[in-house]
């Protein structure tokens, strides 16, 4: 979505539909609207529209105005106010627009919004609207001609940069989507490895990709573990940029690329099982921030790890039981081959500790216990520093996602010994799946790091459509890791 700004008063702007924020009673637009804003009252009561988080309701714009459309996006009560709701209201106005087949846009940018500052207010609105207008149509036959489309900002208070920023962003999410969206049949570790290449010449970032004979070279017999039962070459996939300070510590982000997790010997049920494709989210979260990072160039080198690789069973699969040495040098005993994301990250997390980095930051699909703690609605952060983990819980609500922090206590460290190796892949005691598997992570990384672990497993992927996203991919994480690094300078 091509994002500009303009000084023409909103009243002539000849678009198609204007977006009109709505919290509860109050109607979001400057006070010079003041006739508008009767307008719309007196309009709302008869359209039955409530101002709930999602709720839009499309209509004719007064006779004044030179815009055809009025959108009214809902944005929930104040008292409840996350900024996830106005980057959604934002999609919503978007996608409701684009069902009745409008495609120019326009919203004013001297509106307050909670506590937001102005540019917070631009970024989440730009770039909610530019994620609206995706949708997963790569593997339909019948390929529709889809117009572009386009939002003007309009007001006092427009920032250029920042509203460059927003359609920079919404062109890498969107970019990104169409291979989160893939099926493990296409997106396979080798594609996924071509595609990161692709995007780091667009982009300028370096790109190394270790194939199964120099990660068997390295020792990386965790991620060779994973993918042993499968026909696809396991890869482990580097992407750097340099930063503007390339003095500085680089920020390491991890993310869990498993291309399809049938659980191994360790066997998923049937049902649903389709579901897990989307167990690349990790991965796909980090190169999506990759792309965002190396257009803002911040001061800081970043460098994503991708580890990729496919989970099946078959003769050559890792069996329960089997003890594997990690390239950290550690051992582990793998009592479940379903437990295999895990198996991945270590290695990974090995290679990002030898970059000496100011901070490590991992991304996975890694339980189905956070779903059960937290549901679709918060991804579960945890860390071996509370400061930084504090510091990106901010960043996320900066960013319109949610965090929400699971304790990393001893005692789920000692759950994860076992009696054969150094490690086991599964916890001894029943219960808090998500900060055993932390515990198990922690292990690879020295304390004098800062490191986090964000399960992204409820929150990566929508089953079925919602008024601001179409089903599939969400590529949660992505947006509060450029947050967090473009916060830092
Ligand atoms: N990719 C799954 C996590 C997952 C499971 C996401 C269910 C969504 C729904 C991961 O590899 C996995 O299978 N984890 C196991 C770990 C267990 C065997 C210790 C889980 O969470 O059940
Ligand atoms: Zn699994
Ligand atoms: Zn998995």
């Amino acid at each position: 979505m091509k994002i500009t700004a303009s000084t023409t008063p909103l009243n002539q702007q000849k678009k198609e539909a204007l977006l009109v924020l709505v919290q509860k009673d109050e109607i979001l637009l400057p006070a010079s609207n003041k006739s508008l804003k009767k307008t719309i009252s007196d309009q709302i009561k008869q359209a039955a529209f409530s101002g709930q988080v999602g709720e839009t309701v499309l209509l004719p714009a007064p006779k004044s105005y030179a815009v055809s459309h009025l959108i009214l996006a809902g944005l929930g009560d104040l008292a409840d106010f996350h900024s996830t709701y106005l980057e959604q209201a934002a999609a919503a106005a978007v996608r409701a627009g684009r069902a009745a087949h409008l495609k120019s846009f326009v919203v004013s940018s001297d509106i307050q919004v909670a506590d937001l500052s102005s540019e917070e207010i631009q970024l989440l609105l730009g770039r909610g609207a530019s994620w609206g207008t995706y949708e997963s149509t790569q593997f339909k036959s019948e390929q529709k001609k889809v117009p572009a489309s386009s939002l003007t900002f309009v007001g006092k208070q427009t920032n250029r940069a920042v509203i460059k920023r927003a359609e920079a962003q919404g062109r890498a999410l969107i970019e990104t989507a169409d291979l989160a969206n893939a099926p493990g049949n296409t997106a396979t570790p080798t594609a996924i490895a071509n595609w990161a290449k692709k995007m780091a010449k667009e982009n300028n970032l370096s790109c190394t990709v270790l194939g199964e004979k120099e990660l068997k070279k390295r020792g990386c017999g965790g991620i060779l573990a994973v993918g042993q039962g499968s026909a696809e070459e396991s890869k482990m996939i580097l992407l750097e940029y340099a930063g503007t300070n390339p003095k500085a510590k680089p920020i390491v982000l991890v993310g869990k690329t498993v291309t399809f997790d049938s659980g191994g010997i360790s066997l998923k049920p049937g049902k649903g099982m389709g579901w897990m494709r989307y167990d690349k989210s990790g991965g796909m979260a980090v190169l999506a921030a990759m792309q965002m990072v190396a257009q803002a160039k911040p001061e800081s080198p970043v460098i994503g790890i991708l580890g990729a690789a496919e989970n099946m069973p078959g003769s050559k699969a890792i069996r329960p039981g089997d003890i594997i040495k990690t390239y950290a040098g550690k051992t582990i005993e793998v009592l479940n081959t379903d437990a295999e994301g895990r198996l991945v990250l270590v290695d990974a997390l090995a290679l990002a500790v030898e970059r000496d980095p100011a901070a490590i930051v991992d991304l996975a699909t890694l339980t189905g216990a956070v779903i059960m703690a937290l549901g679709n609605t918060s991804a579960a952060i945890l860390g071996n520093n509370d400061t930084f983990v504090q510091t990106l819980i901010q960043s996320a609500n900066d960013a319109g996602e949610r965090l929400w922090q699971l304790p990393l206590y001893k005692e789920y460290a000692d759950q994860m010994k076992s009696d054969f190796a150094d490690l086991s892949n599964i916890s001894k005691a029943p219960g808090a799946g998500t900060a055993t598997a932390a515990a198990f992570l922690r292990e690879f990384v020295p304390s004098t790091i800062p490191w986090a672990h964000i399960d992204i497993a409820g929150t990566a992927w929508l089953e079925s459509a919602k008024p601001y996203q179409s089903a599939g991919a969400t590529l949660f994480g992505a947006r509060l890791l450029v947050q967090w690094i473009l916060s830092k300078g």
